[in-house]
């Protein structure tokens, strides 16, 4: 990319969205676009078909998309499949007959089965049964996934990047209690209970489960590498993890700590742990790109602040 290319950052006010622009701007983007979901609903094929047609962008970065908790998964298996697949086939097929160089798309953990070999190798994709609360989602991003490598073998071309992330958390996560990941869930419930006065926070499932939990700031940071240097990647995609997961009950404690709670933490058994283990395996690209990840606490106390200055009127 060059810093006067036509940059379209779809999703810019989400998580990941909001950290590619920042770090965009960073490195002396000047020539980013970006709508609001209100004036460009990219599940509408006209309206991104014209989106395109009219704007012309260079490089795609692919953030929008409907996202949210297991409850969240559970509930609305129909609503994760049909958003998330109509979004990503809308644009892949307006991209590939266009002036597009490259575009991400970001696939997901789930997308990986279940009972998975730990540490999770790209080569596991596609291996055995997905995780039942949320298979409309990892639906949508198996088929992302495979329609990234698709395109790019029917049209000849390496437009198409496809990573899976890990859990990611920073500034602009979704804070909302029903369908908030678990990091910014947890923010929220120890920050409630911290200035409510509560001595007991209860948390959802046994807190066993074991995540892999990366900055968005770092995948940003990763993902213009990977733009800046596509001609040099595979046509499979590539894993993204900081290569160290941590328990339910091991995040719960950094949190409150950085919050300041020091009540009972109680765990609701009846609500359901997801799979018990999702770490990836990031060997391939850590071949490309030597990164330093952000140190957890570090991280989450970036993102407990920008809670305190953004969310708390
Ligand atoms: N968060 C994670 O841990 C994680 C991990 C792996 C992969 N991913 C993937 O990475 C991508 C970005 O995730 P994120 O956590 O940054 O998501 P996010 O914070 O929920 O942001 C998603 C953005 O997409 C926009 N959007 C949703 N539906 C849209 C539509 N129909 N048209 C236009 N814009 C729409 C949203 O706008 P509104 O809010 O206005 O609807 C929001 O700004 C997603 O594809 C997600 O599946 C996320």
């Amino acid at each position: 990319m060059f810093s006067d290319s036509k940059i379209f950052v779809a999703g810019h006010n989400g998580l990941l969205g909001s950290a590619i622009c920042k770090k965009l701007i960073a490195s002396g983007y000047t020539n980013i676009i970006t709508r609001p979901h209100k004036e460009l609903d990219l599940t509408n094929q006209a309206s991104v078909d014209s989106f395109f047609s009219d704007q012309r962008p260079q490089y795609v970065f692919l953030c929008a998309g409907l996202t949210g908790g297991i409850m969240a998964n559970n509930a609305n298996p129909a609503a994760f499949l049909y958003v998330n697949t109509a979004i990503q086939n809308n644009v892949f097929n307006a991209v590939v007959e266009s002036d597009v160089r490259h575009l991400i798309f970001y696939g997901s953990t789930c997308a990986y089965p279940k009972n998975c070999p730990q540490p999770m190798k790209e080569g596991y994709f596609l291996t055995g049964a997905i995780e039942a609360t949320s298979e409309g989602y990892a639906a949508a991003k198996i088929a992302g996934i495979i329609a990234c490598r698709s395109y790019n073998k029917q049209f000849k071309t390496n437009k198409f990047i496809a990573v899976i992330p890990n859990t990611m958390y920073g500034a602009n996560d979704n804070f909302d209690i029903e369908n908030s990941h678990v990091v910014s869930a947890l923010i929220r419930k120890f920050h409630d209970a911290k200035t409510s006065g509560s001595k007991k926070v209860i948390l959802w499932g046994s807190g066993q489960p074991k995540r892999e939990f990366i900055y968005s700031e770092d995948v940003a940071d990763i993902s213009i590498y990977l733009m800046n240097n596509a001609e040099s990647l595979e046509n499979s995609h590539y894993n993204i993890g900081s290569g160290r997961d941590y328990s339910i009950k091991e995040l719960a404690s950094i949190i409150s700590n950085i919050v300041g709670f020091n009540g009972e933490i109680e765990w609701d058994m009846s609500k359901p742990d997801g799979a018990m283990r999702k770490l990836l395996d990031s060997s391939k690209i850590l071949k490309l790109i030597n990164t330093p990840f952000t140190e957890i606490e570090h991280g989450l106390k970036m993102t407990y602040a920008w809670y305190l200055d953004n969310c708390i009127s």
